[in-house]
């Protein structure tokens, strides 16, 4: 881990993408080998299904089936250097600040960098900060799961609710699901993100308060959605202990970097864990935003997820772009946008823990990379960021897979798979992995008209039971979800969003985009609320929603 300074990474002076000599080549690959079916790739090279991968930190990753050759994976790692994709990597591991927009360093690595390492802020080595706070969590997560943290009137705690939104919400649920093998399943734990009153509603629905603690997760503890539901926790709470307002100390502990917010909504800041600036809410899932984590699955095997991350952290800054996973992932993900015009990527964990790791994916991809001037505030003239979405497999297959193999769009898919069941039962597994194998196959390959034909299928019918393939797929393989591949699972994502970030000349680190819509519903809730009819001064179509909804809600 490289000590660092505090620069304030400007944006690069870089030229332009279009203007780099190897995307310039990869245009001009693209003409050749664009159009080339993955049948004809492979026939040409019987090695390829087992050269065109790469094995690293236990993660096995099939790039095969991506219509490339290995010209077009030299010119994209050629990119990837004239990019300067490796010294952006140092400047980031460095602690610069290359989070130009908001003047910050983008230090999640930090959270899960061993306790030696030295990482400079500021001129601080922040590294002892995290491990004082990774220790504190330890403590609570140890007196709540032991039974010695009470409630307001001695009861055990039995169920956690996390109030977060965003980065406080998604990595919270999105882990508690992936690991729930490894759970304490005397604890229930639920999640409350959402400004809907049902979602609050349905959190607390038959839970006992005096059994109950509530974890406030916010990073910024101004944010709308969980300030109104951590307010409508307390009430809920206050009221179950008949108005007693001291129940709050023992029933609520907050996560975020502002301690006075902290204090002026009522938590003692001794029940406060902290973080910082310099990780931001979609990269934060494991520093204190990950504590229902840690009360759900214990300090030991959270510790055990961070060193899968960290494990993940090294390859990254380390391996050569050719052997280099992250790099590998992205490059494959900007060659299916850029050049082959993909929207979208279809991520499919055939492993039913995963359930939410599509849509903890969708913020960490689309929040980071859903941007449309350079960070030098030039407009690109190149697609950015894809849109991700995805379900666990089988579910997909028998859902939305049709328009995957038979529509008339591209959606390039990155399956995920491992060796052994958690749950193993008779022959589940092996007619899983069969689906997994399958499905790729089947979008790469295809089915000619020939084919159809031979198995006798009538003229008017084979056109239907045609599949053209040339459907590209990544494949990531592992031997089964522990903590430590969880880990390694999301810093592979991670860092693959930087290397196309960094290609792409954008700033992945903020999120500007979500502010209009937060200042616009906080002009419009005093409108909703008014007694009076208020003088309402939007466009015609806002202007009469808001009338239709007061009518609504006045039941006329
Ligand atoms: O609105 C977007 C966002 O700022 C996310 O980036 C963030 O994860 C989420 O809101 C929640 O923010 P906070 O943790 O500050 O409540």
């Amino acid at each position: 881990m490289p000590a660092s300074g505090t620069k304030v990474a400007k944006g690069n002076a870089a030229k332009p993408l279009t203007q780099l000599k190897a995307w310039k080549a990869l245009k001009a690959q693209y003409k050749k080998v664009g159009a080339m079916h993955l049948r004809d790739l492979f026939a040409a090279d019987p090695k390829r299904g087992k050269e065109m991968t790469v094995e690293a930190e236990g993660l096995f990753f099939d790039y095969s089936k991506n219509r490339v050759t290995d010209k077009t994976i030299e010119l994209l790692i050629e990119l990837a250097q004239e990019s300067g994709l490796q010294s952006r990597i140092e400047a980031m591991f460095r602690g610069d600040k290359i989070n130009v927009t908001e003047g910050r360093a983008v230090l999640h690595v930090a959270l899960r960098a061993p306790k030696g390492a030295r990482i400079l802020v500021d001129g601080q080595n922040v590294v002892p900060e995290v491990h004082a706070v990774l220790d504190r969590m330890a403590a609570f997560c140890n007196r709540v799961r032991s039974g010695e943290w009470r409630g307001h009137t001695g009861k055990r705690i039995r169920n956690v609710i996390n109030i977060g939104i965003g980065g406080s919400d998604l990595g919270p649920v999105m882990a508690y699901e992936a690991l729930k093998h490894y759970s304490d399943r005397n604890l229930t734990f639920r999640f409350v993100s959402n400004v809907d009153d049902t979602d609050f509603a349905e959190a607390v629905h038959g839970l006992d308060p005096a059994e109950t603690l509530f974890i406030v997760s916010s990073k910024t503890f101004t944010t709308l959605e969980t300030i109104t539901n951590a307010q409508s926790a307390r009430a809920w709470l206050v009221k179950g202990f008949g108005g007693d307002e001291k129940a709050v100390a023992k029933h609520f502990v907050a996560v975020s970097t502002n301690a006075d917010g902290v204090g002026k909504f009522g938590i003692d800041t001794a029940n406060m864990f902290g973080f910082w600036d310099w990780v931001g809410g979609r990269y934060s899932m494991d520093s204190a935003i990950g504590l229902a984590t840690m009360l759900a699955i214990g300090p030991e095997n959270f510790r055990a997820m961070l060193d899968g991350f960290y494990q993940m952290d090294e390859h990254f800054r380390t391996a050569p772009f050719e052997r280099n996973l992250p790099v590998l992932l992205g490059l494959m993900g900007l060659w299916n946008t850029d050049f082959l015009g993909a929207q979208t990527v279809a991520v499919l964990p055939y492993e039913q823990y995963l359930k939410r790791f599509p849509a903890y994916l969708q913020q960490l991809t689309m929040e980071s990379n859903g941007k449309h001037v350079t960070i030098a505030g030039a407009e690109v003239d190149y697609e950015t960021g894809p849109i991700y979405w995805g379900e666990p497999g089988t579910n997909g297959q028998h859902s939305f897979y049709q328009l995957i193999h038979q529509g008339t769009r591209l959606i390039p898919c990155d399956f995920i798979a491992f060796g052994h069941s958690l749950n193993p039962i008779g022959r589940h597994h092996d007619m899983l992995l069969a689906n997994v194998f399958a499905q790729s196959e089947a979008l790469a390959f295809g089915k000619t008209k020939k084919q159809v034909k031979a198995e006798g299928t009538p003229e008017w019918l084979a056109p239907h039971r045609v599949f053209e393939g040339n459907r590209p797929s990544n494949t990531i393989l592992a031997e089964r979800l522990t903590p430590e591949v969880l880990g390694k699972l999301v810093a592979l994502y991670e860092h693959s969003v930087f290397t196309q970030g960094t290609i792409w000349q954008i700033n992945s680190f903020d999120q500007w985009g979500v502010e209009l819509g937060k200042v616009l519903a906080q002009r419009i809730i005093p409108e909703l609320e008014s007694k009076e009819e208020p003088k309402l001064k939007h466009d015609s179509s806002t202007n009469n929603l808001i009338r239709r909804y007061r009518k609504l809600k006045r039941g006329k």
